[in-house]
């Protein structure tokens, strides 16, 4: 090892680069591994430029009032609009729409919001559960700022809150510490795909509040949804004490990296200060792109991408019916994302990131092991026992993403997946 690594924080050493990152090196014909939007709005984004190049030209005044440093939490009319939005289109009661903006936390991405959240609340082995899997760049974030992740069981539609309210009971009892956060992604998850119930969600909250924790939602996927969207679980906490709802503009306009966040206002106050320390303001020319795209031009540009990516999850999906060995999947009602993974012990037995090496990149062909999405360390209840055992990760279990490659490709490669795995399996 170089000596000078010494200098380096624990926490580099501790955790590795992202599987994500990792797979994105290697490019094949049918690649499944990636999460990336492949449908974008692409005669708008070129309008709204024009349309600010003939403000700036207008008046040197505009130049100098907007290519400029902005307030931490974001340009005051984006977060106007957000926070109309939140209310007509989340149903969210507990802010009264534009005239509550200073609500609105914009960050860099959504990622920077779950970023903040995690470091104003996280104490060293402060206790944060989640899904069983969940979005990596949650959990690994967890375990960067010294959190200690307990992983609870989800089912095709998501978490089980049975098994959520018991993992906290256990977890409490055998780490003697308070759970903290439960992190939950209501529609589409990351890397599932399920989508909850609203009993479940209702369900969670309720489980929340009784054991005073503290829900960070998160909302990624939630414009991109093929069927009528559930209430959020933000739409439960009335007085806006409970639950931090972490919006962002990426998976329909990814090239601002324009997160959006309504959390209770002592959070807010915490979140703000922390952003000002990490980056002092988020861009403000990409967030006036995002104000002029949230103000004239969603409503209608936002059915047709969706309808083609339902299209895509629907090839994807029958492909997977045709060729796949018996197993367990999922059927998203929106998002990037289905999950598969082999029946019984194999979910945990079967190395799909030896099998993506060996087998499909050969093949032309590449999905995220289910690896990816549990943290470098940590517990998780076994519905089983129902006890807290050692971090229990789905090997057998893989990500297969239809957001990105063309319809005819999707196609060809799901089936070129099932077909290799019912010879392998
Ligand atoms: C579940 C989930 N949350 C948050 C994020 C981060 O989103 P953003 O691009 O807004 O930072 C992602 C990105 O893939 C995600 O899948």
């Amino acid at each position: 090892m170089d000596p000078m690594r010494k200098v380096l924080a624990e926490w580099t050493q501790e955790i590795p680069e992202s599987e994500i990152r990792r797979l994105l090196k290697s490019k094949t014909k049918y690649y499944l591994a990636g999460g990336l939007p492949g449908i974008l709005p692409t005669k708008i984004f070129p309008e709204i430029l024009r349309e600010l190049a003939e403000y700036y030209d207008s008046d040197p005044q505009n130049v100098i009032n907007e290519f400029q440093y902005g307030q931490t939490a974001g340009w005051p009319d984006l977060r106007k609009i957000l926070a109309e939005r939140l209310v007509t289109k989340d149903k969210i009661t507990c802010i009264g729409g534009r005239e509550d903006w200073e609500k609105i936390l914009i960050s860099t991405g959504s990622q920077q919001a779950i970023y903040l959240a995690l470091d104003i609340l996280i104490n060293p082995g402060d206790i944060v559960v989640t899904p069983s899997p969940a979005y990596l760049g949650f959990v690994t974030t967890v375990v960067k700022v010294g959190g200690h992740v307990v992983t609870a069981p989800t089912d095709t539609e998501g978490l089980i809150p049975e098994y959520v309210e018991d993992t906290i009971i256990k977890a409490e009892k055998e780490f003697g510490k308070k759970v903290k956060i439960l992190y939950v992604v209501e529609d589409s998850d990351n890397p599932k795909g399920t989508t909850l119930s609203f009993k479940r969600r209702e369900q969670l909250f309720n489980i929340a509040e009784q054991h005073d924790v503290i829900v960070i939602c998160d909302a990624a996927y939630k414009e991109i949804q093929f069927e009528e969207r559930r209430p959020t679980m933000k739409t439960l906490d009335k007085d806006n004490t409970r639950v931090i709802h972490a919006s962002t503009s990426s998976k329909e306009a990814a090239p601002l990296r324009i997160g959006y966040t309504l959390m209770p206002d002592f959070l807010h106050i915490e979140a703000e200060k922390s952003k000002g320390y990490l980056d002092l303001c988020t861009p403000t020319i990409t967030q006036r792109i995002a104000e002029i795209y949230y103000e004239k031009y969603i409503e209608e540009s936002l059915p047709p991408i969706v309808q083609k990516y339902k299209e895509q999850k629907d090839i994807a999906y029958q492909a997977l019916l045709d060729t796949f060995p018996e197993g367990e999947f999922t059927n998203p009602t929106g998002g990037f994302f289905i999950w598969w993974q082999p029946k019984g012990e194999k979910a945990f037995s079967f190395n799909v990131d030896k099998f993506n090496q060996e087998v499909l990149l050969p093949n032309e062909v590449l999905v995220v092991p289910g690896k990816a999405f549990y943290p470098p360390q940590g517990h998780s209840y076994d519905p089983e026992t129902r006890k807290i055992e050692q971090l229990k990760v789905i090997n057998g279990g893989m990500r297969i993403g239809y957001s990105f490659v063309s319809k005819d490709l999707i196609d060809i490669g799901v089936r070129k997946l099932g077909n290799l795995l019912s010879e392998h399996l």
